[in-house]
């Protein structure tokens, strides 16, 4: 009898909190059934995957670009983070000596972030912040507290035109390691 006694109410809360469980689906599917949750806004997390960083074409001409000098190029990407989708302002540094071979660096300091200015006249970039110093040439270090150069970004010439993939690496340590 005693066993019988304490077997009941455990039954009764595995029923209860079923029950719960069938009327919160319920609930759920009534929802989108009635189309006051779109179907796609419930699947499209679960099916979407990250989209692949792209290329983006920052120069139209190869012939009109300064040679052997670093040039700032700005360009507008569209970002995608989770259901908002933005517009950013990106910068790169572009060096060529031929207008063939073509080294793109990311304009972020390796400290701790600020961007970095070219001081043509010192031939060297320059970061306010803690007067950072990079080569302009390659963007190693030659000076001041970054812990690596200026991050190189994959660039490609197709057509005369120039592509690059921005990516963006943790500041403030030795490795290269993309966030
Ligand atoms: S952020 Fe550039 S030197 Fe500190």
């Amino acid at each position: 009898m005693e066993h019988e006694a304490a077997a009941q109410p455990e039954s009764f809360e595995e029923r209860r909190r079923f029950l719960v469980r069938v009327s919160a689906v319920g609930a759920i599917l009534s929802s989108i059934m009635a189309g006051s949750i779109p179907l796609t806004a419930v699947l499209s997390p679960l099916l979407r995957r990250p989209a692949p960083k792209g290329w983006t074409r920052v120069i139209d001409d190869v012939n009109t670009v300064d040679v052997g000098v670093p040039f700032k190029v700005d360009f507008v990407e569209a970002v995608e983070d989770a259901w908002v989708e933005s517009r950013v302002l990106r910068s790169v540094w572009l060096y060529t000596e031929d207008a063939v071979e073509f080294r793109a660096m990311s304009g972020v300091c390796t400290h701790l972030g600020c961007s970095v200015a070219l001081d043509t006249e010192k031939r060297r970039f320059h970061c306010p912040c803690h007067h950072g110093l990079f080569d302009m040439k390659t963007g190693a270090v030659i000076g001041g507290p970054p812990p690596r150069g200026l991050d190189s970004l994959p660039v490609k010439v197709e057509n005369g035109e120039v592509h690059i993939q921005y990516l963006t690496f943790r500041p403030g340590i030795e490795a290269k390691e993309a966030t």
